[in-house]
């Protein structure tokens, strides 16, 4: 470990120099051996055994606490802030602000009035035999509603391509939690909204697949462990899923992860390691991995990943997409599995910049 501050002994009290007071210049780096408990395989296991147990477990527990006691010692001058704080902004001609308690479907909506109008669905997709891979949200839009083609017709597209990635040898699955009839189901209720001519928004029958940490009812959130779920109930829906649920969005599943999202390659031993579309061999990053993936591979328009260290980031730059990593309190992290902490957000990962702009507008509370 490597302290940027100057450490001052006072009593047992280590007191850090105010941050405004330390001279970078002068500051060392020092390669310091740090000798730290290591248990791995049969000694780990002992160990959990141990402090499973009722008194010994009790007993190792208040050991460790006082082994920890540098950490409780030491004073940090600064005021803690774990949650930005914004300045209020001045509103800017050209900028157009969303309400910040505004209903999702009038989000989305304002946010579309903001793209350029330069295309009401790109002129390939009329074309019959074009694949419909990389349709972005607009094209989608476009095509529901002129009747090229409808949700549901959409979703058997979907759900064949997906049965084709997950025949796989070695299995390499893009989503980990799916039921094709569930999609199915959403997307009926969406071809009918067409039908009657009451879709709730943009987003109306747009497939969106969402990271396996974020709940999504009524999949079950591991993630990317085998056994989270049984800990970790899911009985209602994010609030970010909730907003797209609103509008109308088709919820595809939930997408491969490195493993509780505590690494960048994406490699899982659980369920399969998600491979980058545009080449097979390489890792897609992680450890949104399989958000980045399904997006890239052109079958969802938008997924959703989350991001501390660079887990929407990562994935979307090795796998040519876009991802949206705001400041940490930007967005609501009700219905995640990691929503402590002072560093992560939920953030779209999209085929395109606009796609990105749409999706943000309901994730951000702005
Ligand atoms: C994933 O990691 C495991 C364990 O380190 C390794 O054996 C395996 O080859 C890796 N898989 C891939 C696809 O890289």
């Amino acid at each position: 470990m490597v302290y940027l501050c100057y450490l001052l002994e006072m009593g047992k009290k280590r007191v850090m120099l105010p941050a405004s007071e330390v001279d970078i210049t002068t500051v060392k780096y020092t390669t310091q051996r740090i000798q730290a408990p290591y248990l791995t395989g049969f000694w780990l296991k002992l160990f959990v055994m141990l402090a499973e147990t009722p008194i010994i477990g009790s007993m190792i527990m208040i050991f460790l606490k006082k082994m920890n006691r540098g950490a409780e010692n030491t004073v940090i001058p600064e005021a803690p802030m774990f949650v930005p704080e914004f300045p209020p902004q001045e509103s800017e001609p050209d900028v157009v602000c969303l309400e910040e308690d505004g209903k999702p479907e009038e989000r989305v909506e304002l946010a579309l009035q903001c793209l350029p109008d330069n295309n009401a669905g790109s002129i390939w997709i009329t074309d019959p035999a074009a694949p419909f891979r990389y349709w972005k949200i607009r094209d989608y839009a476009y095509a529901y509603r002129s009747k090229l083609t409808a949700p549901s017709q959409a979703t058997e597209n979907f759900i064949s391509a997906i049965e084709e990635s997950n025949n796989q040898n070695p299995l390499a699955p893009l989503l980990i939690s799916y039921d094709p009839d569930e999609v199915r189901r959403q997307a009926a209720a969406s071809t009918q909204r067409f039908e009657e001519g009451s879709e709730l928004s943009i987003l109306d029958g747009i497939f969106i697949a969402v990271k396996d940490d974020i709940d999504c009812y009524p999949y079950p959130s591991k993630g990317g462990r085998t056994w989270f779920h049984e800990i970790h109930e899911v009985k209602k829906d994010a609030v970010c899923i909730s907003r797209l649920r609103n509008c109308g969005a088709v919820l595809v599943g939930k997408t491969n992860m490195h493993e509780l999202g505590l690494g960048i390659t994406g490699n899982n031993t659980n369920f399969g390691t998600t491979r980058n579309p545009h080449a097979p061999d390489r890792y897609t990053g992680g450890s949104s991995s399989g958000s980045a993936a399904i997006v890239s591979s052109g079958l969802c328009s938008a997924a959703l990943g989350t991001d501390g260290g660079g887990s929407v980031r990562i994935p979307s730059s090795l796998c040519g997409v876009v991802g949206l990593k705001t400041t940490y309190g930007r967005t609501d992290m009700k219905g995640l599995i990691f929503h402590y902490g002072t560093v992560a957000i939920v953030g779209p990962i999209t085929a395109t910049v606009e796609d990105a702009i749409l999706m943000a507008s309901l994730v951000y509370q702005i």
